[in-house]
């Protein structure tokens, strides 16, 4: 089997069949330490702006952020409100959508409220009812770590742009066969022959093992590593972290006592934005830095992965403009995860009415896999 052909990359019909089959916006809903007892709303960037998140004082609820009236983006941020006001022209809803003054126009009630989502929580995770990917990727999770998703304080959140197809950014993350060679820190600290992995048909979790006698060899890892020991204690010996990709374009890493989740929105064929939450158990949010020590880690990550999806972007958009059709193979298990993701995107794509457009590129059937556990 070879990797995922150029044309799922720049073909525009296939962009166009992804933003038709792929619910980029809508799997995860947020989660409830995004609101607490100073903020009763919070605008879901990664919606663009399109849902909030409301606390009416009982429950949170996900609601339309459009206006009934003009279909303005309504609030803005975070915060505290005692009704939904557009400042377009004033009309105003209350915190479970019913609108209350529509200043000077005769309004249906029902027709011009807002209706809130039906959606599920798990472990303070809020998604839509009936999509349980989300939920169920966290559930098997629990067998790598005992974090306390429930006590989650939000500490950042933040948008950036790249330029490269957004499956070239999600084959990154589940590339687990660059560590060694790109990854300065992860070289000598994680064991990437050493992967428990769990593979399903809408989600992926690789829980990566730390060398038996790790090396740190940033300034970053070093100031994580002694937060760490300063705040929480000995330093796990098991995983380094752990790896869950909800398909298509959900992110979740956990690092010890921290949660980073990023959704990646293709914004073009050749350009995606990545809206990233970054999560810490409550008990550890009020050292800044700890927090500040996790950030850092992390963007040297992000910054070599940058590069290094930019370098395949490149190469691969040139063979797509040459008409080329030669694949590479997969690593039978530190590229497990990017070929499990591939298979995803075959079968969602391949079901179109216009298969021919595909050539010899249609998906494969897949068969519900057991637990891999990935040596070498
Ligand atoms: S667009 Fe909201 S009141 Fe007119
Ligand atoms: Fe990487």
């Amino acid at each position: 089997m070879t990797s995922l052909a150029h044309e799922f990359y720049f073909s525009p019909e296939i962009f166009a069949l992804e933003q038709k089959r792929f619910q980029f916006q809508d799997i995860f809903l947020g989660h409830s330490s995004f609101l607490n007892e100073s903020q009763n709303y919070f605008v879901l960037p990664h919606t663009n702006n399109t849902k909030v998140l409301i606390h009416d004082g009982e429950k949170i609820q996900v609601m339309p952020n459009i206006c009934k009236h003009r279909y303005a983006i309504m609030l803005e941020g975070q915060g505290n409100c005692k009704s939904i006001v557009c400042p377009v022209h004033s009309w105003s809803y209350d915190l479970n959508g019913q609108i209350v003054n529509s200043a000077g126009i005769e309004c249906d009630l029902p027709q011009h409220s807002l209706e809130a989502e039906s959606i599920d929580t798990y472990d303070g995770f809020l998604f839509p009812q009936h999509v349980s990917a989300l939920k169920d990727a966290l559930k098997s999770v629990k067998e790598f770590t005992n974090i306390n998703f429930e006590q989650l304080n939000l500490f950042a959140h933040e948008r950036f742009s790249v330029d490269v197809n957004w499956k070239s950014y999600m084959d990154t993350f589940l590339d687990n066969y660059h560590l060694e060679a790109y990854h300065p820190n992860f070289r000598t600290f994680f064991d990437s022959r050493y992967i428990e992995s769990i593979f399903r048909d809408d989600f992926s979790v690789q829980a990566i093992h730390i060398r038996e006698k790790p090396q740190i060899k940033t300034p970053a890892l070093k100031a994580y590593i002694d937060c760490h020991r300063k705040y929480v204690g000995t330093f796990p010996q098991d995983y380094g972290a752990i790896w869950i990709c909800i398909y298509p374009n959900i992110i979740v890493e956990i690092s010890q006592c921290f949660v980073l989740i990023a959704i990646v929105q293709p914004e073009s064929i050749d350009s995606c934005s990545i809206y990233e939450y970054r999560l810490v158990e409550q008990q550890f949010a009020q050292h800044q830095d700890f927090l500040t020590a996790f950030d850092n880690y992390m963007y040297e990550i992000e910054y070599e992965d940058h590069d290094l999806m930019t370098r395949i972007n490149q190469g691969r958009k040139a063979l797509y403009q040459q008409g080329s059709h030669n694949y590479g193979p997969y690593h039978p298990t530190k590229e497990a995860g990017q070929k499990e993701f591939h298979d995803y995107i075959r079968r969602m794509i391949s079901i179109s009415p216009n298969e021919s457009m595909l050539g010899d590129f249609g998906g494969s059937k897949k068969i519900a896999s057991p637990r891999v556990s990935a040596v070498n």
